[in-house]
């Protein structure tokens, strides 16, 4: 499953950060996004998931993007997210980084999440960047808009072809330099930036391990690579850290 020099290495670390991607929701029944259902009502998501969408079709944008809320409204996170609740509480240099919108990491309970794309339950105002909570604004009409200057309503995800928040992606760049293990988690590992941040992690000597049941452009780079599901392994590193604890 995984090596005991990965049990000690966990053991001995300050340092551990973790970068997950649609494969820890998967056990939950979140589809993953290169899995078979890159289609929604036969509009490609990657055309509809995008700034240019948002401004000339939003009934649309907004139709997937309600369906898209609805779906991960009624998800619950499975026993990778908990692990990895347990893994914060556990250590002080700990981190994690996610690719995922559905905030399930947060749902779980972990207090302090990276989120590198953002977080399909925020608001905010495509023209003065308002933030709204749930209730904070009407969500009747087809398209949402802003009580305070009229503007379209955007969820807080980043859309294809934008560029991440920048101190997000610094902060995140910063815990995977100075990680002792970094683990990427269920992530195809090729959409940049993210992608770069477990070499970064390696290049400046963390153990690098891979939890994926398919292999990546990253497997041949990884100290370790543990084929199975993410929500097992997860689960039994803590439990291997509790028995020796
Ligand atoms: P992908 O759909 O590209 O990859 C999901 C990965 O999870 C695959 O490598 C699967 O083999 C793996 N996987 C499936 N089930 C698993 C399980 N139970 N345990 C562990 N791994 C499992 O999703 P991401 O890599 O997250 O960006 O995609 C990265 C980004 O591409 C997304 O955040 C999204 C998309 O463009 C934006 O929306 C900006």
């Amino acid at each position: 499953m995984f090596s005991n020099k990965l049990i000690k290495r966990i053991l001995h670390a300050y340092s551990l950060t973790f970068m997950t991607g649609a494969g820890i929701s998967a056990e939950s029944g979140v589809p993953t996004f290169r899995g078979k259902d890159g289609l929604w009502q036969n509009h490609d998501v990657q055309q509809l998931a995008t700034p240019r969408a948002l401004e000339s079709e939003p009934e649309l944008f907004w139709e997937f993007y309600r369906w898209r809320r609805q779906l991960l409204a009624r998800v619950e996170p499975n026993l990778g997210h908990y692990a990895l609740v347990d893994l914060e509480n556990r250590y002080k240099g700990f981190t994690l980084i996610t690719q995922n919108v559905d905030n399930l990491h947060i749902k779980a309970g972990n207090r302090h999440v990276l989120e590198l794309h953002g977080n399909i339950t925020r608001t905010y105002c495509s023209k003065c960047g308002k933030e709204f909570a749930e209730g904070e604004y009407d969500d009747t009409p087809a398209v949402p808009k802003c009580t305070q200057c009229g503007g379209v309503l955007r969820p807080g995800v980043v859309l294809f072809g934008e560029s991440l928040p920048s101190a997000i992606l610094a902060e995140a760049q910063q815990a995977a330099a100075e990680s002792e293990v970094f683990f990427s988690v269920g992530t195809s590992s090729i959409v940049e930036p993210a992608a770069s941040l477990p070499y970064i992690a390696k290049a400046n000597g963390a153990y690098l391990v891979e939890i994926n049941p398919e292999e990546t452009p990253l497997s041949a780079h990884a100290d370790e690579v543990i084929r199975e599901k993410s929500g097992k392994i997860l689960a039994a590193i803590v439990l291997a850290l509790e028995r020796i604890a």
